[in-house]
């Protein structure tokens, strides 16, 4: 080609490409991935959100970040561990012709928990692990929030007693304050058990009146005949295995954990996406009506969250901080969005079939890593000029506006409206009265507060 014909083709294709390189996409594809359907087993996902822009809107700034996070990316729990171990020996026992169809990984297939001394803690190598994750988190926040934090005051870090949220909660720590963790960071372990009352990040634990097997029931009538579906399905691909409905859900699990673990599974890909939003439905229905809307503990649960959040942002002389940081796990985060109404369906969900425009869904609120972010903007009025405070929550990255209340900047609420949203949603019974917390525990939280003074010679890990 001469040397005019190729400048003239590069020019032509450049001019071609230009054109068609469209603005806009026309394409809709995030719902295809697979870690919208884990039911919250699986890596963090961000949640889908509105379109509402992460930055602060027009003569805001962000003047408070609070930070209430479930633990990063796990193995599994004893429990769910030891059925992953039970269906791998099955199906590696199994005496086949041949290894065919969609389980033929199963010839070369390991387990994916070498040692049991592993289940129920973070996991720390793959794509997907979960230390990584809350450690990428906190340098995150730094970047976004580094004015927020002097660099010379002790900051500290909260976080409920159970290991894995502790080793989250150091992760995320040790991301944030990067060289001045050992210095600057107080890790302060806020234990999990019932004496603590109200005083926890765990409110659920004092709670005499919570029934944990209260969406039992409700769920078990969601049909399982997509699991006998996709029994039978991988049967007649794979025969020999003699694969039931129970083994289905089991390896469902299977490959949520296992790509925590190890940033791929195998099992992850036996499975249609059909089969997955069925799965994944029957997971939101145990979160919805054992930590959500449709269960009347769940309000006043994740009040307590809310009404400390609400105290933290308000009054900065009794936390003179302008960031706060909380690890939890996933229930917490679920009654948190209860009491805020953010995900709060139309009417409850239906156990006949999935409710595919119902905006509640598990694996937006607590996947592993889930939480949510609550910042205080200061705003001045682009009519008025008038300067006010405002609250905007994020949940899973995404800005997710407060029913009721979205009438500020970037559809964020008045800090006082906050207040006013979470007590009506509240009503008359308060946290002590719907859970009957006994009396010589304590009634309301105080860590966020007395931290220094209590902690320091008690049960605190000062590092
Ligand atoms: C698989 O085989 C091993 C060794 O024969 C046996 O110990 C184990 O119980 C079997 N597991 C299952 C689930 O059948
Ligand atoms: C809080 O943020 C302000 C800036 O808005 C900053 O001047 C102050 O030092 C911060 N407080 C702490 C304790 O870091
Ligand atoms: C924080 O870390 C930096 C970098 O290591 C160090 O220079 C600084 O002295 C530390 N600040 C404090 C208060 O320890
Ligand atoms: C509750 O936590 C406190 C402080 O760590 C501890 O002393 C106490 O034994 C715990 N109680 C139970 C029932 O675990
Ligand atoms: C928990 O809830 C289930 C379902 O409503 C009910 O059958 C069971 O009796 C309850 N358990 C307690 C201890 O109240
Ligand atoms: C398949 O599994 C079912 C349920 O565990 C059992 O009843 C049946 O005997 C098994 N069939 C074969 C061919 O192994
Ligand atoms: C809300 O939190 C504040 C500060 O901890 C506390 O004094 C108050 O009693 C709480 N309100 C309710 C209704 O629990
Ligand atoms: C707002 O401030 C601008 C200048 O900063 C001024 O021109 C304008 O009149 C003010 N608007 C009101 C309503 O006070
Ligand atoms: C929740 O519902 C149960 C059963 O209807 C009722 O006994 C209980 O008082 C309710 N609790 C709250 C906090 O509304
Ligand atoms: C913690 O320590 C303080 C001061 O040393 C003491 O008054 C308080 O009773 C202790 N609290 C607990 C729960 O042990």
């Amino acid at each position: 080609m001469k040397l005019e014909t190729a400048i003239a083709t590069i020019a032509l294709s450049t001019t071609v490409s230009a054109v068609l390189n469209k603005p806009y996409s026309q394409e809709s594809v995030e719902q295809f991935n697979l870690l919208r359907y884990t039911g919250t087993t699986g890596p963090y996902v961000q949640s889908r959100g509105y379109g509402i822009p992460r930055e602060a809107p027009f003569q805001c700034k962000v003047k408070q970040a609070h930070l209430f996070m479930r633990h990063g990316e796990r193995y599994p729990t004893e429990g769910t561990g030891k059925g992953n171990k039970q269906i791998f020996e099955k199906l590696k026992n199994a005496t086949v012709e041949s290894y065919d169809g969609p389980l033929s990984f199963v010839k070369d297939w390991e387990f994916y928990v070498p040692d049991s001394s592993l289940l129920e803690t973070e996991s720390f190598k793959g794509a997907y692990a979960g230390l990584a994750d809350c450690y990428n988190l906190g340098v995150e926040f730094r970047e976004r929030y580094e004015d927020l934090w002097d660099g010379k005051t002790v900051q500290p870090l909260f976080t409920s007693g159970q290991e894995r949220v502790v080793n989250s909660a150091r992760s995320f720590g040790e991301g944030f304050f990067a060289s001045n963790y050992s210095d600057l960071c107080s890790l302060q372990i806020i234990p999990e058990n019932e004496t603590q009352g109200a005083n926890t990040l765990t409110s659920h634990d004092a709670c005499v009146n919570y029934n944990s097997s209260y969406s039992d029931a409700i769920v078990g009538e969601f049909s399982d005949n997509y699991l006998k579906t996709a029994a039978a399905r991988l049967n007649k691909l794979s025969p020999g295995f003699n694969i039931t409905g129970d083994d289905v859900y089991n390896l469902m699990g299977y490959c949520g954990f296992e790509l925590n673990v190890r940033g791929q599974s195998e099992v992850c890909g036996i499975f249609t996406l059909d089969e997955w939003i069925s799965f994944d439905y029957s997971k939101t229905l145990g979160f919805y009506y054992q930590n959500g809307p449709g269960y009347n503990i769940s309000v006043p649960l994740g009040y307590v969250f809310a009404n400390n959040t609400y105290t933290l942002m308000k009054d900065q002389t009794s936390y003179p901080f302008n960031l706060s940081f909380s690890f939890s796990h996933d229930s917490d985060v679920a009654t948190f969005v209860s009491a805020l109404g953010i995900m709060d369906p139309e009417a409850d969900l239906s156990v006949d079939e999935v409710e595919f425009g119902a905006i509640y869904k598990a694996n937006e609120i607590a996947p592993m890593g889930g939480h949510l972010v609550h910042e205080v903007l200061e705003c001045e009025d682009v009519l008025t000029n008038a300067t006010d405070s405002y609250v905007r929550i994020l949940l899973n990255d995404n800005v997710v506006p407060l029913p009721g209340c979205q009438d500020g900047p970037g559809y964020s609420c008045q800090l006082d409206n906050y207040k006013d949203v979470i007590d009506s949603r509240l009503g008359n019974t308060s946290y002590v009265e719907a859970c009957g917390v006994p009396s010589d525990v304590p009634q309301y939280s105080t860590f966020y507060w007395d931290w220094e003074a209590t902690f320091k010679n008690n049960f605190s890990t000062q590092e």
